[in-house]
């Protein structure tokens, strides 16, 4: 029996406080659909589940700004962000909504199971509240000095200028958000989660029994737990979100992310009467499709949630992707540095592959990766068009011109060495995709799909049917190579739809069209097949696949992108962009020979770990793979980065300096940063390299 009945396909529950952008679709609704497609193709008995997440603080403080509820922002949001993914393919089995009743109840009561079973603590605090709007602040809702780097406007939480990591109470002169009022102390009772119990059982699941989990996650989360879990308060004090089920326990709601992952469950409930079938049996195979800034509640307060109230599957795998960038700056909501999914479908209709295969070419799957305008017509205009494209076309115009218009027979007698090298070509290519798809490395199975169109025109190529028409005397011999030709060129061409199925839906079916078959066809035991078109049979005329993308649409996006970005705003939450180019340079330091630059050894490492060191706010304790060893490296940003945040990274190592000890921990080598303005930025390749590539 296979390991695995059935799979559940989870997709971050995007807040419905905004539409959503690219980089969303790249982080995790892209690589969901295009695995879940494929599982699908394999007639696997699967369920993808999506929807928005409708509670905490986000959407409140949106519904401030807007000055209308939290309802009507959540109302508007939804249908915008569901018609995205739709128009989008993105094929959810369900899309719904964490406001939904069956969501309430379904968070309500698992809940009230671990309460009963006495997995809180209650707990009393001192809390910051406003007197003037009489309501409890949450982190966001406080503003005020950063001790760190003096910017006016850090939250309770983080200052987007330096990056650090605050509580509330580090704020300098706090005020509220909600009122500009100086907030006071109160007394408030909340519910805790013991996190630190369920660290051994974390440490076995996840770290020991997971090891096969993307490195990007596995660090993060090995981070997470060797820097310790503490208790964390499951309830918030908020009109808004799934009221705590207890009595006496007016003012309270469930803590956003306890809810918003039950919403997986409230989902499955409402799209199928047999939801426990997929929750509650060990043969399902549960993967989370998440982001980075996720991977802490989907690895690890979620899994703790689920083990504590017992019954239901825990993650199999949660691939999580990295960020995408918008023309080399980070994406910002607030300042509108964004490409909306529901502005590209308009500015290009009926071409939501192009989009797809750029994302997914670029996925950020092992870091962060940039999207850029020239880049998506780069890779219309060489690789959709002049490949998967031009192949298919090619097909069809000669199959139209040379075969009149029917599937020609294929003519053992005359077959050769390059229709063999054609047909290897393709049962590798099956063989690569699955491998690439079911280890979730999504770029990679795309261009082994792209590389069977390469061969094909290739193969063409090196046939030149065309040629072969052009000699009247040797007719009857000719037909046959250009038959023999032109039948593989036609099971190609099916087999590319069945190949592109998961990655360009849209494109499949055309083909499908094309070639007057029915859907089926693109199921995923037929890929590799030579008999998915049958001899004899005509077929529609060609139509093109894919379309230029000119210069003019390429410049009319970026200048839309800078036209639109409006100036940072205090009311949200996103990091600024980088501080302009004026600030103030260094003094230069004294000339040196090349002599003295050439003693230096850099190298570029990869942060495996990265953890704090006792007692010692500034510094983080790092171990960086270089390659041929692996060295640990105490550096003074801990004011900068947070630990599970930077694993993963690549960063420029001096490595010969001397070691040296700091708080008992010798350093053997020294990390490279930019600072601007007090930020710092790691010094990394522009692209990623193999640990230990020199520098020079
Ligand atoms: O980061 C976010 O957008 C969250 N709303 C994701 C929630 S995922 C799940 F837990 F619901
Ligand atoms: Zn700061």
């Amino acid at each position: 029996m296979a390991k695995f009945n059935r799979y559940l396909i989870t997709a971050a529950l995007p807040y419905a406080n905004g539409p959503v952008h690219i980089g969303h679709l790249a982080g995790c609704y892209l690589p969901a659909d295009i695995y879940v497609r494929y599982l699908r193709a394999k007639k696997a008995d699967v369920k993808f589940i999506g929807g928005t997440d409708e509670h905490g603080v986000p959407i409140t403080i949106k519904a401030m700004q807007e000055n209308i509820s939290p309802q009507d922002i959540v109302d508007k949001y939804y249908n915008i962000i569901n018609e995205s993914f739709a128009e989008m393919g993105i094929s959810f089995d369900i899309f719904s909504r964490t406001s939904r009743p069956v969501h309430h109840e379904t968070a309500a009561d698992f809940f009230l199971k671990m309460y009963n079973d006495g997995r809180f603590e209650e707990k009393e605090s001192e809390q910051y509240f406003d007197e003037v709007k009489q309501v409890f602040l949450a982190d966001r809702y406080i503003i005020g000095t950063c001790p760190n780097c003096g910017n006016e406007k850090a939250y309770g939480d983080q200052c987007e200028r330096c990056g650090s990591s605050l509580s509330p109470e580090e704020l300098i002169n706090p005020r509220s958000a909600l009122s500009d009022a100086v907030p006071v102390k109160r007394k408030t009772k909340h519910w805790y989660m013991p996190l630190q119990q369920y660290e051994p059982w974390l440490r076995e699941w996840l770290l020991e029994g997971h090891k096969e989990w993307k490195n990007n996650v596995y660090g993060q989360c090995k981070s997470w737990l060797d820097n310790g879990l503490q208790s964390r308060a499951m309830t918030r004090d908020s009109n808004w979100g799934v009221k705590v089920p207890l009595p006496n326990a007016e003012g309270k709601v469930l803590y956003v992310w306890f809810d918003a992952p039950i919403g997986y469950i409230s989902a499955t409930k409402e799209l199928t009467p047999d939801w426990a079938d997929y929750w509650c049996r060990e043969d399902t195979k549960l993967v989370h499709f998440i982001g980075k800034d996720n991977i802490v509640f989907h690895c690890i307060i979620f899994p703790a949630m689920l083990k504590a109230h017992g019954g239901f599957v825990l993650p199999e795998n949660v691939p999580a992707n990295e960020f995408l960038n918008i023309e080399g700056e980070k994406v910002s909501t607030s300042r509108n540095w964004a490409v909306w999914v529901h502005e590209y479908v308009k500015d290009f209709p009926d071409q939501q592959d192009v989009l797809r295969y750029v994302l997914c070419s670029t996925a950020p799957e092992t870091k962060d990766n940039d999207f850029t305008w020239k880049d998506f017509q780069d890779r219309n205009n060489n690789e959709l068009v002049a490949i998967l494209g031009n192949f298919v076309n090619r097909t069809m115009v000669l199959m139209h011109k040379l075969c009149k218009g029917k599937v020609p027979p294929f003519h053992t007698d005359v077959k050769d060495d390059k229709d063999d090298a054609v047909l290897a070509v393709l049962q590798n290519a099956k063989q690569e995709i699955e491998d690439a798809l079911e280890n979730f490395r999504f770029r990679d199975a795309l261009q082994a799909m792209m590389n069977v169109a390469r061969e094909g025109n290739r193969y063409l190529q090196e046939k030149q049917p065309w040629i072969l028409a052009k000699t009247p005397e040797l007719q009857e011999q000719h037909q046959a190579l250009i038959d023999n030709c032109l039948h593989l060129c036609l099971q190609l061409t099916a087999n590319l739809a069945i190949f592109c199925n998961p990655f360009l839906p849209f494109t499949a079916r055309k083909i499908c069209h094309m070639l007057k078959v029915v859907d089926r066809m693109l199921e995923w035991e037929n890929a590799g097949s030579l008999k998915l078109v049958s001899v004899g049979y005509s077929l529609r005329p060609p139509e093109l696949l894919f379309k230029k993308i000119e210069d003019e649409q390429v410049a009319a996006q970026v200048e839309k992108l800078r036209a639109g970005l409006k100036p940072s705003s205090t009311a949200n939450a996103e990091p600024a962009a980088p501080a302009a180019a004026s600030a103030p340079a260094a003094p230069q330091k004294p000339e040196i020979q090349f002599d003295d630059f050439a003693k230096l050894d850099l190298r570029v490492g990869t942060i495996l770990q990265a953890e704090k060191v006792e007692k010692a706010d500034k510094l983080l304790k790092l171990l960086v793979d270089i390659g041929t060893e692996k060295r640990t490296v105490v550096s003074g940003i801990a004011m900068h980065f947070r630990p599970e945040e930077i694993v993963g990274k690549q960063v420029t190592l001096v490595a010969n300096l001397a070691p040296r000890k700091m708080r008992g921990i010798e350093s053997q080598g020294m990390i490279l940063m930019a600072e601007d303005n007090g930020k710092l930025v790691f010094v990394n390749p522009a692209e990623a390299v193999s640990p230990g590539s020199g520098v020079s």
